[in-house]
């Protein structure tokens, strides 16, 4: 059976803890494929396709892909107008013949389920409207290297909780075994269904999983806290209410000093200094956002090799 990697929660808490610890060591030895070819060697060319804006994913897929010994192949999502030229499923025919996985970043979740359906090799989403769980594979590596084991830990998410990020950290964090508060104005707040899911998910893992409308109750003793821009891909014609709405769920010093004194604070970018967070936060000694965007590299290198390499039972 084909593994994809669509949601955070395709990855259960053994196996997300499994690629992480593979992360960490791909980190320590970046280049070991020199020495030890893996899964990706050949080279074998992974396709990345964008149907949206990109700069960290696109280059972190790339600079992995190549020290795992294998070939990066950009699609331009718009010259191949996916759904418009032709058919998800034709695409995914097509590329699965050419590539051993496919990367895809793009707008519905349900154009990379028809692309896992139809490719007949692993599928990556590289962040669609709903979901970014590659970011959430970095963020929680930067988590352990900065605070040690993951769970019980808590995290905060002030800002737009109904966005890809909100519900990547409710499924990612509650695996985790992480305590995740998130704190949205009315409106922006993720669906009671994928909180649900997320609270089934931590009855296992020791974790939790609340929505906390106030951001002063959600940052309140946090270990991290975390925020994303106000407008994501997409929602660009609401920028202006947003900016209205979001103000009280900026992430400013003084909304951070209420987390734990050692707190760090995390953002997947790009960021908007003076919007959702302060320039002396994110600039701050306890920003932790370089690390994160570097750590894409080494957690998508682990999945990519998880993908090819482990018993699907597993
Ligand atoms: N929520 C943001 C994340 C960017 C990496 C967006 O979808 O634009």
């Amino acid at each position: 059976m084909t593994r994809h990697f669509l949601r955070d929660d395709d990855l259960s808490p053994a196996q997300q803890t499994r690629v992480l610890d593979l992360a960490l060591a791909m980190k320590k030895r970046p280049y070991d494929a020199l020495d030890n070819p893996g899964p990706l060697a050949g080279p074998r060319t992974v396709a990345m396709i964008f149907d949206k804006q990109t700069l960290r994913t696109q280059a972190s897929f790339a600079a992995g892909i190549a020290e795992l010994g294998g070939h990066p192949m950009l699609v331009d999502g718009t010259l191949a107008g996916i759904g418009v030229r032709e058919s998800v499923e034709d695409v995914a025919r097509v590329l699965g013949r050419q590539a051993s996985i496919i990367v895809w970043r793009t707008f519905a979740q349900s154009r990379l389920d028809a692309m896992a359906e139809h490719s007949g090799v692993p599928v990556v989403n590289a962040l669609t409207d709903d979901f970014h769980p590659c970011q959430l594979l970095a963020d929680l590596l930067t988590i352990r290297e900065h605070k040690g084991d993951l769970p019980g830990l808590t995290v905060a998410f002030v800002g737009d909780g109904a966005c890809n990020m909100g519900n990547s950290w409710l499924l990612a964090g509650a695996t985790a075994g992480l305590h995740v508060r998130i704190s949205s104005p009315e409106g922006y707040a993720p669906d009671a269904a994928m909180v649900e899911a997320a609270a089934t998910i931590a009855a296992g893992t020791g974790g939790s999983a609340v929505l906390e409308a106030d951001p002063h109750a959600a940052v309140a003793g946090a270990d991290v806290v975390v925020t994303d821009t106000w407008i994501s891909m997409g929602k660009e014609d609401e920028a202006a209410e947003r900016a209205h709405v979001f103000g009280p769920y900026s992430l400013t010093s003084a909304l951070f000093a209420e987390a734990k004194p050692d707190a760090i604070a995390m953002h997947c970018l790009p960021a908007y200094r003076g919007k959702e967070i302060d320039a002396a936060v994110i600039d701050g000694p306890r920003s932790v956002v370089w690390d994160e965007a570097e750590n894409r590299r080494h957690a998508q290198k682990a999945v990519l090799t998880w993908l090819l390499e482990e018993d699907p039972d597993e």
